[in-house]
């Protein structure tokens, strides 16, 4: 008998036009332990997905999608911070309009990030010059094979440029169920990013920051409502002093950030960029006229259409540079995640 899926095309921000087997929306640690168990009892897989908008479907996925939507935000404060404890499903953009209209300053130069709140720490989201990690306190997760919680603090999640624990030893048969913020009552603005270094550090409110980054954020990126994409699709790369020097050697003015390790992060707009692509269609896939990173789908594009590009890009950019780029989208086959840099190679 020919099965049929329920379609998720609205579920992952690509828009890519799949199914899976079935969905379940779990709004309790229990309803995502019981989920998880009855699956596995009919060995079925099971993919957690929060707004959908780091991932690329290449396929029909096979199990279970499991939705996130853990809710509720709670507040206490002491004499120098606001804490506050979100569930992994409140949406992430809301969660930040939430602390600033309550006078919560920290969160603003994360604006307009799409995404639900608990998977922020898994790549440590980061935008304009601040990282998940500088206002983070805790992470909360679950263990779906006994339902057991654990709770570990910011230091414990090993954060790194988008990356974390949840990436590695956490990233299966786990769950992140809440997320914990410290922000700190003494405001620093960061405007060492773009516009925001126009504005005047002495007068600036964290609403103006707020305002400048959703602008530049609009200016640059599709809104998946309307463009399908998943943000950048490729990591900035890191490299190594010699490998940068060389290259600046070449290209004096390519954007680049030096590292505490002593690496150098590049900009792979920018790599991407030099190799004309900005706008390149193939297919239904095309590069986004206004940002090289961003991958976008031109209308009805699969997920094989996006990794058709990707692979592309990431050739022209390894002949011209001799860098390999990868991907930061989470790449999901039937049976769940798999090696999105085996996929292109
Ligand atoms: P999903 O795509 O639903 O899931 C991502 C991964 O996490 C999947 O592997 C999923 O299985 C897993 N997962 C989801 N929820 C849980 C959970 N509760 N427990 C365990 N695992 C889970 N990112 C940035 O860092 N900075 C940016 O500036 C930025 N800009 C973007 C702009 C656009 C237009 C878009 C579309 C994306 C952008 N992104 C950016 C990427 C994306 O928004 C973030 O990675 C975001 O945190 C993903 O959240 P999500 O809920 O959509 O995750
Ligand atoms: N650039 C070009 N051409 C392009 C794109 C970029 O020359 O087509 C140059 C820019 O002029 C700039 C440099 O490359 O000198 C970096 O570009 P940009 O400031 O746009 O940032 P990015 O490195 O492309 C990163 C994050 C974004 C985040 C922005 C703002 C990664 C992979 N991406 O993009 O995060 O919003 O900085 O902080 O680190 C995401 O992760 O999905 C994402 C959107």
């Amino acid at each position: 008998m020919m099965m049929h899926g329920v379609p998720i095309k609205h579920l992952n921000t690509f828009g890519i036009d799949v199914t899976a087997k079935q969905i379940v929306t779990a709004c309790s640690e229990t309803e995502l332990v019981a989920c998880w168990q009855e699956a596995k009892e009919k060995s079925l897989p099971v993919l957690l997905l929060g707004g959908g908008s780091n991932v690329l479907f290449l396929e029909d996925f096979a199990g279970i999608l499991l939705l996130n939507r853990l809710m509720g935000v709670s507040v206490t404060e002491d004499k120098n911070a606001w804490h506050i404890h979100a569930g992994a499903g409140e949406d992430w953009h809301e969660l930040v309009s939430f602390t600033l209209d309550r006078g919560m300053a920290g969160l603003e130069n994360l604006a307009l990030i799409p995404g639900r709140t608990g998977s922020a720490p898994i790549q440590n989201i980061g935008a304009y010059g601040v990282e998940l990690e500088k206002v983070c306190e805790y992470v909360d997760l679950i263990d779906l094979t006994n339902g057991v919680n654990k709770r570990l603090s910011a230091a414990e999640c090993r954060f790194g440029y988008r990356d974390s624990i949840f990436k590695h030893d956490y990233r299966d048969g786990y769950a992140i169920v809440a997320v914990g913020f410290i922000l700190n009552k003494s405001w620093r603005p960061v405007l060492t990013y773009g516009d925001l270094t126009r504005l005047d550090s002495k007068r600036v409110t964290p609403r103006e920051v707020f305002d400048t980054v959703c602008a530049m954020r609009r200016a640059k990126l599709p809104d998946p409502a309307v463009v399908g994409n998943a943000g950048s699709f490729f990591k900035n790369p890191l490299v190594s002093a010699d490998v940068a020097q060389n290259l600046l050697r070449h290209y004096p003015e390519a954007p680049h950030y030096p590292q505490p390790s002593g690496e150098v992060k590049l900009a792979a707009g920018w790599l991407i960029d030099q190799c004309a692509m900005k706008g390149f269609r193939l297919g239904a896939a095309a590069v986004h006229e206004k940002q090289a990173l961003v991958l976008i789908n031109g209308g009805q594009a699969t997920g094989g259409d996006i990794a058709a590009l990707a692979m592309y890009v990431r050739r022209q950019v390894a002949e011209k540079f001799t860098v390999w780029l990868e991907p930061e989208v989470r790449f999901i086959a039937a049976e769940g995640e798999v090696d999105a840099v085996g996929v292109l190679s």
